[in-house]
């Protein structure tokens, strides 16, 4: 017996109403499609915890070359996207063009932010190799033993929290239709992707679906294993203190180092708020904030900036990071026809949201990966074909 259900129609389904799925909607609705987002919560997920860190040059990894590109490029998009989006939503979204500190407190530390600026520079980027005294000079609450620092005036933030809330109103104001439901089943007719089977009841059929589920991309039924997101959870443990009023300026620009191994980073928005991140933890699905994180986030940046043990701390939240294999994006068409993805952004959800969204758009309605996008497509984790034995 077939159960009873409401269908509705849409050009596309986007799966997730993450700031992923919600810049993808409101991209494709901008471009004249109908669009519809599954998500019980939209405008929640990693976000909601997210520092919000546009770090193209001080998140700089080795073998990530062909990531900064795309980085970069989204970097280089972000004053505009914003502008857009504080119009189309009447809602701004907390966007300084602050810079960031990378700052050293011990030989190891420093030796570290060395190579990290020797390959900055051999990547072509513009960053400062600063004295402590010149560091402290830009910031006086750092602590007296930093060593040095790399200046990157480049690297800006954002508050996730409003971006996402803005993506919601420029999306419903752009006739994105919001299903308040899981998808929990991906439809296939015929061999091609054509909708889901959502929770509430709902069966929501499209021409086209994105899967822009984050990490739990991974687990949507029905959708066959070789083209299955390889994305996992890594938690990243995150703090929020406030500085009153009359201490602020506390920081001018974000803070961050490499202590002891761990990386931690302090985010100084307008209105007050300090964010304390993060930590980076392989444990599945669960979200627990323990006092070990905290501990460490705490200890590391009192480190840095001794006078934070003062503010008050207003809250403490464990978010999913969506990582894939090789720690950059899956954007872009899969072996299944009409399926799409957008996922496993990891540390740099945030920063690649506005390339996210003008590269899945530009997909949706021409059906062609931009360039920027080629080397971010979900097929390079296909399985190859194996030769058979003659
Ligand atoms: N990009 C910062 C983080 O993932 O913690």
């Amino acid at each position: 017996m077939s159960r009873i259900s409401e269908t509705r129609t849409s050009d596309v389904l986007v799966i997730g109403g993450g700031i992923i799925g919600l810049v993808t909607a409101w991209r494709a609705a901008q471009r004249g499609l109908r669009v519809a987002v599954a998500d019980p919560e939209p405008g929640g997920g990693a976000a909601q915890v997210a520092a919000g860190m546009l770090a193209a040059v001080t998140e700089l990894h080795y073998g990530e070359q062909t990531l900064l590109g795309l980085n970069l490029e989204s970097a280089r998009r972000y004053p505009a996207f914003v502008a857009e989006l504080e119009e189309a939503s009447g809602a701004s979204v907390g966007y300084r063009a602050c810079g960031t500190l990378a700052v050293a407190l011990d030989a190891d530390d420093r030796a570290h932010l060395r190579e990290l600026h020797a390959l900055q520079r051999r990547s072509g980027l513009e960053s400062e190799w600063l004295t402590g005294r010149e560091c402290r000079r830009l910031e006086p609450m750092l602590a007296p033993g930093v060593r040095g620092g790399l200046r990157v005036d480049g690297d800006h933030q954002v508050d996730p929290r409003r971006l996402a809330a803005a993506l919601v109103t420029a999306c419903e104001r752009a006739g994105v239709v919001f299903h308040r439901g899981w998808a929990e089943r991906l439809l296939v007719v015929r061999d091609r992707a054509r909708g889901a089977l959502l929770t509430d009841g709902d069966d929501v059929t499209a021409d086209q679906v994105v899967l822009a589920g984050g990490s739990l991309s991974g687990r949507l039924g029905g959708v066959p294993a070789e083209v299955l997101p390889p994305v996992r959870p890594v938690k990243g443990q995150v703090l929020r203190l406030t500085v009153p009023r009359p201490y602020a300026p506390f920081l001018s620009r974000t803070v961050r180092a490499v202590v002891r191994g761990s990386h931690v980073y302090l985010v100084p928005r307008e209105n007050g708020e300090l964010v304390v991140g993060a930590t980076s933890e392989e444990l599945g699905w669960d979200t627990t904030v323990t006092a070990g994180g905290v501990y460490e986030l705490l200890r590391d940046a009192h480190e840095l900036v001794p006078g934070l043990t003062e503010l008050p701390l207003t809250e403490t939240r464990a978010g999913l990071r969506p990582a894939s294999p090789d720690n950059a994006p899956l954007l872009g068409p899969t072996a299944l026809p009409g399926l799409h993805l957008a996922t496993g952004h990891h540390r740099n959800g945030v920063l690649l949201t506005p390339v996210t969204g003008d590269v899945l758009a530009a997909v949706l309605v021409t059906g062609e990966l931009p360039d920027v996008a080629r080397p971010f497509t979900p097929r390079r984790f296909s399985p190859v074909p194996q030769e058979q034995p003659a």
